[in-house]
């Protein structure tokens, strides 16, 4: 194990995309940001100093940081925010996970530019269970507004107003020769015939859920989220925000240039984006004249291959990496999602939208949650969040419009450590159905069920895989539907849970949980270090 170091000085930066220059918040000047390459088991340090007007933190995300929340950063969860001019050092290990993961900033929407990848190799001399590739890709997918993002923020998430959609999606920053001023500077991955690459494909994107293919070529899935899947073969991916996925894709086609290519799945009776960024699969030799061919991807609304796709995942299961799914459960938990709306004075309308978890919308507080755990500090949170829904209702019949009483507070649920946790969150017509995906921090969970409808405890939990279902960090819970997840509450701090739409997690949509000290030291929170930002 090694000691691997980086300096992220948080710096604006002119961009000029879609025929229009900004100023935006970067790391380092780079847009996407630099990657972080490390090996499973080194020492990270990561010393990130602020130079912008912005208070900001960086959330290493996927990474499980045992015992160690003070190097997570949600910010007013897990630390408070980094000033201007001032620096933190994230210092954490990457212990039993390898695969490709990614870095965001954790605060309002500055993550809307500042991101980047983040590759772990296995260990020396483990191979990865897949064949070997001629070389490696880091795609990012992401988002571009033309207007400032904090203004978009604003609108959408504080003053009630609807959100703005943003004006491109891009590949590795670029949204590619379909939007204006773009074509000169398309992302194009250059391959040889014959050869096999590995794609490791981050969706950074706010607030979409995506689908990716290249023309003309297969893509097998071989892992997600840092886990190793079964491998299959698709024209297409759906990945959601927060979500990675390695392919393997082979240059088996005639040599030629094939569009890459992305756009939103959106299932929802909401006003669909279909905006398509795109980037160039290029064989060698080919020239830049030939004029690509475009992928066959799903169509915006097709739930259908959503879920078929999602069946598709399954954990590798193998002897060197077995999935230990919790057979047995000691805490059930029932959470509703859903959107409302709630009187606001100030509000265009007299109304806000407010999403909530059993009709409670999460209220970020003025101290860190994960210090005010730590050093007992009274009055920062309640523990009281409800394990099921106050009022039980036809989660997904007719659209109801009323709140049904949402509450407002800063409230967690408190778990006993390595107790076993079953989580099912269902997904409710309140306002309207949609998709979430769902990500916490600090573990990754085993998908054991979802469907379509109301959760039905002694249908479908007899329907569970306990056998080999997919293990990852952020799960889409299907519009109209429910997700059921496991985990072994083995990690001992605060950990954030949130839906990865930015829209939604600035309407409420979100809450954590606190994960009690084990009976020893060594299953302790950490002491937490001595430059943590204060609050
Ligand atoms: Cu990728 Cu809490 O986020």
């Amino acid at each position: 194990a090694a000691i691997k170091r980086y300096q992220f000085d948080i710096q604006m930066k002119n961009v000029s995309r879609l025929c229009h220059a900004k100023p935006i918040v970067t790391v380092n000047g780079r847009f996407p940001g630099p990657t972080v390459y490390v090996r499973e088991g080194d020492r990270v340090l990561i010393n990130v100093t602020n130079h912008v007007q912005y208070n900001l933190s960086i959330h290493w995300h996927g990474l499980k940081q045992y015992r160690n929340g003070w190097a997570d950063g949600p910010a007013y969860i897990t630390q408070c925010p980094i000033k201007s001019g001032r620096s933190y050092t994230y210092d954490f290990n990457v212990t039993g996970q390898r695969g490709t993961l990614w870095w965001h900033a954790h605060i309002l929407w500055l993550r809307a530019t500042v991101y980047g990848a983040i590759v772990i190799m296995p260990k020396p001399g483990t191979p990865f269970p897949f064949p070997q590739p001629a070389r490696e890709f880091e795609i990012l997918l992401g988002e571009w507004w033309n207007n400032d993002v904090e203004l978009v923020e604003k609108q959408g998430s504080r003053m009630g107003l609807p959100p703005n959609m943003s004006d491109a999606h891009t590949i590795n920053g670029k949204p590619g020769p379909l939007f204006p001023c773009s074509e000169k500077h398309t992302y194009a991955m250059e391959v040889e015939e014959g050869k096999t690459y590995l794609l490791r494909i981050i969706n950074a994107a706010l607030n979409d859920e995506l689908f990716f293919g290249i023309a003309g070529h297969n893509l097998t899935v071989v892992e997600v989220d840092a886990v190793y899947t079964k491998p299959f073969t698709t024209q297409a991916i759906l990945i959601a925000p927060g979500q990675t996925t390695n392919v393997l894709v082979q240059a088996n086609q005639p040599p030629a240039r094939y569009f890459i290519s992305t756009r939103p799945f959106m299932d929802a009776p909401i006003p669909v984006d279909n905006k398509t960024a795109t980037a160039i699969f290029q064989y060698k030799g080919i020239p830049n004249t030939a004029l690509p061919l475009l992928p066959h991807l799903p169509s915006p609304n097709d739930s259908t291959f959503a879920l078929n796709y999602n069946r598709k995942l399954r954990s590798l299961n193998s002897p060197l990496y077995p999935a230990n799914v919790p057979l047995h459960v000691d805490r059930n938990l029932f959470y509703t999602i859903g959107l409302g709306k709630n009187t606001c004075p100030t509000c265009v309308n007299g109304t806000r939208i407010l999403a909530s978890l059993n009709n409670v919308s999460f209220v970020m507080p003025e101290i860190a949650l994960l210090q005010a755990h730590y050093y007992g500090v009274k009055g920062v949170f309640r523990s009281d969040f409800p394990d099921r829904p106050t009022t039980s209702f036809n989660y997904t019949g007719a659209p109801l419009t009323a709140n049904l009483g949402t509450s407002t507070g800063t409230r967690v649920s408190r778990i006993g450590f390595n107790s076993t946790v079953e989580l099912v969150l269902q997904d409710t017509n309140l306002l309207t159905v949609e998709s979430h995906p769902f990500h916490l921090h600090g573990y990754n969970f085993f998908v054991v069920g979802s469907g379509i409808g109301n959760f039905d405890a002694a249908r479908d939990g007899a329907k569970y895989n306990l056998v080999d279902p997919i293990e990852r960090n952020t799960v889409g819970v299907p519009t109209g539907g429910w997700t059921a997840i496991r985990f072994r509450a083995d990690n001992p701090g605060v950990w954030f849970m949130h839906c990865h739409l930015e829209l939604h997690t600035g309407w409420g949509l979100k809450t954590a949980f606190v994960v009690e000290d084990g009976p020893t030291p060594d299953q302790s929170v950490l002491p937490p270090p001595k430059d943590l930002p204060p609050c």
